[in-house]
């Protein structure tokens, strides 16, 4: 295999343009959510091969709640059938997957599944696969916010850091993405990872979601290797 140089510790990508997708083969948009999932297990796969430990991917935005009924409660059905068709492969890869966002306004019946598939791959070491479902990040700030402040009323010195609000996120102990990649040529971050992205790379790709398979991916990676992350600083060190 190829010897990509950097390789980054978490990528995580807001998988966009399903529904351009369908519409430009005349189907149905939940057509491109189908296609969507072979490319997050292809995606996955190549992950997990040139060595990626954390990848994580937007999945359903706490504004996606907004769009029509039908495409909501599809959407839903197929992560639950996902869930479980992928778990004997992720078993199998040595993958743990997590699911992060606001869990409250997932039904009882995907929230019990979730439950069971994140304590099954919890001995997962190879590569942990975040899916990040009814989330947003103004959504997790003020959530973070809230403990923040419960701990500040019951102790009036206690002077918050950053590191106290990250420790409150619904992504505690995961590393900061060193790259993000955005399908279908939209340069936007969509509510995503705000504080978490402080010093993420960006990388925006045109390609629609359901067509973006390994090769894409490391494209993605080659791209990073080149930059010089200098996280305020002169030289990059
Ligand atoms: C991304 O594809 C999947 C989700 C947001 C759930 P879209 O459904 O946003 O596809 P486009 O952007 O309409 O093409
Ligand atoms: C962002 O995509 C959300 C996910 C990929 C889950 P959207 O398609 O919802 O974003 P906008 O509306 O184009 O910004
Ligand atoms: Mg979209």
């Amino acid at each position: 295999m190829e010897n990509l140089t950097k390789i980054p510790q978490h990528i995580s990508i807001i998988m966009d343009g399903n529904g351009r997708w369908a519409r430009q083969r005349g189907k149905n948009r939940v057509e491109g959510h189908i296609e969507g999932v072979n490319s997050i297990r292809d995606v996955l796969r190549a992950a997990s091969d040139i060595g990626v430990r954390y990848l994580s991917f937007y999945a359903f935005s706490e504004e996606n709640w907004g769009r029509p009924e039908q495409e909501v409660s599809f959407l839903m059905e197929l992560f639950a059938q996902s869930l479980l068709g992928e778990k004997d492969e992720m078993l199998a890869g040595g993958v743990r997957l997590r699911i992060l966002g606001n869990r409250a306004r997932l039904s009882a019946k995907l929230n019990a599944m979730i439950d069971q598939i994140e304590s099954a791959t919890a001995g997962g070491d190879r590569i942990t696969m975040i899916l990040f479902i009814s989330y947003s990040g103004q959504w997790d700030i003020l959530q973070a916010s809230e403990k923040l402040a419960k701990r500040l009323a019951a102790d009036p010195a206690f002077v918050p850091t950053a590191q106290d609000l990250s420790d409150g996120l619904v992504t505690a102990g995961i590393p900061d993405p060193d790259l993000l990649i955005r399908t279908s040529g939209e340069q936007r971050l969509s509510n995503y990872l705000l504080w978490q992205c402080a010093y993420t790379e960006f990388v925006f790709s045109p390609v629609l979601w359901p067509d973006f398979r390994r090769e894409a991916l490391l494209d993605a990676v080659r791209e990073y290797a080149r930059r010089d992350r200098r996280y305020g600083k002169i030289d990059g060190n």
